[in-house]
């Protein structure tokens, strides 16, 4: 098992799916972390499961009232911090004839802006050779029909992954992105999902994509923490988890 005590961890959007995954391979590696979500009933649940060595904080990631707070709150409660994952991220499914500025801003806000702000917010609490990972998506490229607003939202996150990578290089702090495909996660990345939608969703991701399978959130964990702790020379790049499905792979024909 991988050791990390004495490091101090920051993932939001922790309490279900992908970032608490992150966060139980980090308190099992002996981290102290700190993790923030929205939803209370989700909150208490990570609080029962992650245990006492887990600060579960509500926090809303397109706030940014809520960012200057959290800065406040994780300042207070761990002071330097080693590791920094921007994980928090939400998505809406609709052509982009549907998309509102209502939806676009719920989007936009959390994944783009919240993600940009709280970078800006917390980067001055991570010590000198510290990390950042991103979660991106599958979709920050190509042409995933439906999903207008939300590839837009996470394509901006690669530019920040290198251009806060050359900024914080005098820091040696390395900034760096995970690219999820299809990750069975309480939603899926979709919010709101019925649980019909949600097995439809699987369903596509595990016909299209090469490896004929859906990834798990130990899988996406896995990838963070290697680019976290473990790719000490790479910064400014992007780590594909996708079972091929955004490289071109193509499962052979018979
Ligand atoms: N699952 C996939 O197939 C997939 C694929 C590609 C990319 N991604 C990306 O991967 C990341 C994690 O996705 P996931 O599937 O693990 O999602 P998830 O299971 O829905 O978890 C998302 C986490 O973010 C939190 N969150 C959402 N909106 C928030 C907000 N406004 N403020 C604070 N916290 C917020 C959620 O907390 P509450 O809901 O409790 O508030 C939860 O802790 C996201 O950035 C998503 O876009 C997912």
């Amino acid at each position: 098992m991988a050791d990390y005590s004495g490091k101090k961890a920051v993932i939001t959007g922790g309490t279900h799916g992908m970032g608490l995954a992150i966060a139980k391979a980090l308190l099992a590696g002996g981290a102290e972390v700190l993790v923030t979500g929205r939803n209370e009933q989700n909150i208490e649940a990570a609080k029962a499961e992650l245990g006492p060595a887990a600060h579960v904080v509500r926090s809303d990631a397109g706030s940014l009232d809520a960012i200057e707070l959290l800065g406040k709150i994780v300042d207070d409660k761990l002071g330097r911090i080693d590791h920094l994952f921007i994980n928090a991220g939400t998505a809406i499914l609709e052509p982009f004839a549907a998309v509102t500025e209502e939806s676009f801003d719920r989007q936009f806000n959390v994944n783009t802006k919240g993600a940009f702000f709280a970078v800006q917010r917390l980067a001055p609490l991570i010590q000198d050779g510290g990390s950042i990972v991103f979660t991106s998506s599958v979709a920050d490229t190509g042409g995933t029909p439906g999903m207008s607003a939300y590839s837009g939202s996470k394509a901006a996150l690669f530019s920040f992954t290198q251009v806060f990578a050359s900024e914080l290089l005098p820091r040696n702090i390395r900034v760096n992105a995970v690219s999820p495909g299809f990750i069975d996660t309480p939603s899926m990345g979709v919010p709101g999902l019925s649980d019909a939608e949600k097995a439809g969703f699987m369903e596509l991701g595990d016909t299209i994509t090469p490896m004929k399978r859906h990834g798990a959130v130990e899988e996406i964990a896995r990838a963070a923490l290697f680019l976290a702790v473990d790719a000490t020379y790479t910064t400014g790049t992007k780590l594909p988890v996708d079972g091929g499905l955004g490289q071109g792979v193509q499962y052979p024909q018979s």
